[in-house]
């Protein structure tokens, strides 16, 4: 979160400690006692009885039901729909602590302000160009067009869609009027300055106007089409710039309507352009985003993570089979979503595939959607020359990297038995294949995202709580375990935080760790295992055997690994190879059969 070098760290502490997280909550919903802690009907999800727990001593909230957690600033911005930076100043004004005009330290309140008002010239702007469309004559040209492209007049509403005039100063003078600065408009990707002269021009003209809006419904910027698809030298659409409030990779087109029917649904379509998700609006399938024409993002994957699990994409069956990374298909795999693919008749998208074979047929298609990996098997199968040697190596090496990237190894091992057959590769073979990719990319990362069989993960959860229990425990952990060793991604993550505040003798606290982790679902976390109340007998023999559990399986993975090669090292007769596998092999299992830590 870049936010928070705007305010300084003390300062946003300052503010933190200065209210009680019981006195804010209770503003918006009444807590009941309920032993140290207090309850009450969570604020984030429907719910009969009550599983949102405050802890006045810890100062932090959760929810059992659905996750939700952190300290008063994340309950505020989950609450309020804002930023980060806006829950730091909203609560500083209601407890009267001044933010200090010091440019240096906080030349971010200049910034929020700013920021305040691009949101609000994006609407008026919005608001201009919706009204343009409807009630202009010169806007006929653009109703006559949605006309024809079966979008109807609920739509248009429902997504603000516009007209832009042809002229080039059209907004510029509508801005003029309301005393509102062309700085301020090219700040906000409106108008562009003259090149070598004085004066501005408007960015958009004579275009369809589609408001890109983020999840909280707040206008971050625009998208534009020309009418006339003659011009050849014009681009078909245009887009804001990245702006103070406007960063391409992240946000997602449609998500602010659509996250409640995705919730409920629970799956997610994605297409890749305004008119696609239009389409399937008008035909009533409303949990769909748009992509816009770029690939996929992890900030995007992670927004669309805290509504559902279950992806479906629905690109044209070129653009599926382009490779995972450059779709960020790895990315969706990576985070342990299901991902699906609709693919389309060549040539043809979304939009013209609803109105060509109806809303009936496309339904049809997500249900008999197939999973992403198994599409892709089947392409390597169709494309390659799987009769001969090298096209079974080239085609195992297209799917492997795929493959490493899924975090749950019941899965990948249905998989492999799937390849096996369809490509006449044994299973060994294939699994030893895998797990050099998987080791590969180990190093790589420096951590994996693999979470191996019979376990899950609870001896790292457990270590990570008794950490944050105890800070004291901290030392003894890192003395046996690095990072690496964590193989969930937030847990890796929450680990860093801990020893890396232990090497540098700094403060630990609850409060602090919650602040320096980069993800909310990672605070959202930690709430939940300083919440999750178990009570632990002895924390010293605890401690240990998390310690033993984490660092066995690692030993384990090895050993497997190892005791594979060495089996491929004298079907090939390498011998070499063979002789220091064994010494490997012998030094692991000495380390497994020693049991003190
Ligand atoms: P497409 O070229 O597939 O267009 O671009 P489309 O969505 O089918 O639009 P219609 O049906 O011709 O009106 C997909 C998406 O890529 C982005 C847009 O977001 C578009 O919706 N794009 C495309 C651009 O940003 N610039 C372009 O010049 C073209
Ligand atoms: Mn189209």
């Amino acid at each position: 979160m870049e936010i928070n070098g705007y305010i300084s760290d003390r300062l946003i502490e300052e503010v933190r400690s200065s209210c009680d997280i019981v006195e804010i909550i209770s503003d918006r919903l009444s807590l009941k006692k309920s032993g140290k802690n207090l309850k009450g009907l969570c604020p984030f999800h429907p719910e009969k009885t009550p599983s949102f727990i405050v802890s006045h001593e810890k100062q932090i909230f959760h929810c059992f039901g659905c996750g939700a957690g952190g300290n008063v600033y994340q309950f505020l911005m989950k609450s309020e729909n804002i930023s980060f930076v806006e829950a730091v100043l909203h609560l500083a004004e209601r407890q009267g602590i001044p933010i200090p005009k010091n440019k240096k330290k906080i030349g971010d309140v200049e910034g929020y302000n700013e920021r305040k008002r691009l949101y609000e010239i994006n609407k008026l702007a919005a608001d201009y160009f919706h009204k343009k469309l409807l009630e202009s004559s010169e806007g006929g040209k653009g109703r006559d067009y949605l006309k024809k492209r079966g979008i109807d007049s609920n739509t248009i509403d429902r997504f603000l869609l516009g007209y832009s005039s042809p002229l080039w100063d059209h907004l510029l003078r509508y801005f003029e009027r309301s005393g509102i600065s062309p700085e301020l408009l090219e700040k906000a990707g409106l108008v562009i300055a003259k090149e070598g002269r004085e004066g501005y021009y408007d960015r958009f003209r004579d275009r369809i106007i589609f408001p890109i809006f983020n999840t909280q419904g707040m206008v971050v910027g625009f998208g534009g089409r020309i009418i006339a698809d003659s011009n050849q030298r014009t681009p078909k659409y245009l887009n804001s710039p990245e702006t103070p409030i406007y960063k391409k990779g992240g946000v997602l087109y449609g998500l602010n309507l659509a996250k409640e029917v995705v919730s409920k649904e629970g799956f997610v379509l994605i297409v890749e352009g305004y008119i696609d998700l239009i389409a399937l609006y008008q035909h009533g399938i409303e949990n769909v985003v748009s992509l816009s024409g770029t690939a996929l993002t992890r900030e995007q994957v992670l927004l669309l993570r805290r509504y559902t699990e279950k992806v479906i994409t629905v690109f044209d069956a070129d653009s599926a089979g382009r490779s995972a990374t450059e779709r960020g298909y790895d990315l969706l795999l990576e985070r342990g979503m299901r991902v699906k693919v609709i693919p389309l008749p060549s040539g043809s998208d979304p939009d013209s595939f609803i109105r060509e074979w109806g809303g009936d047929l496309f339904l049809k298609r997500i249900e008999k959607a197939s999973s992403f990996v198994e599409y892709m098997i089947e392409r390597i199968v169709k494309e390659g020359n799987l009769s001969s040697l090298e096209g079974q190596m080239d085609g195992v090496n297209r799917i492997l990297p795929i493959l490493s990237k899924i975090p749950n190894a019941v899965e990948r091992d249905s998989y492999i038995s799937i390849i096996g057959e369809k490509m006449g590769i044994s299973r060994n073979a294939l699994l030893m294949e895998l797990r050099k990719a998987i080791l590969h990319q180990k190093r790589r990362v420096n951590f994996s995202p693999i979470q191996k069989e019979g376990n899950k993960g609870v001896a790292e959860r457990s270590l990570i709580q008794l950490m944050l229990i105890d800070h004291t425990n901290i030392e003894r952990v890192k003395r046996y375990i690095s990072i690496e060793n964590f193989e969930d991604h937030d847990l890796c993550q929450i680990a860093s935080v801990l020893f890396s505040l232990f090497d540098k003798d700094d403060e630990i606290s609850l409060q602090r760790v919650i602040a320096l982790l980069p993800e909310d679902q990672q605070k959202e976390i930690v709430a939940r295992l300083v919440m999750d109340g178990m009570e632990y007998e002895n924390i010293g023999k605890a401690v240990d055997d998390c310690i033993r559990a984490i660092r066995r399986r690692d030993l384990r993975c090895e050993i497997d690994t190892i005791k594979q090669q060495r089996k491929e090292a004298i079907e090939m007769g390498r011998f070499e190879e063979y002789r220091m596998l064994q010494e490997r092999y012998i030094q692991l299992r000495e380390e497994m059969s020693k049991s003190s830590i």
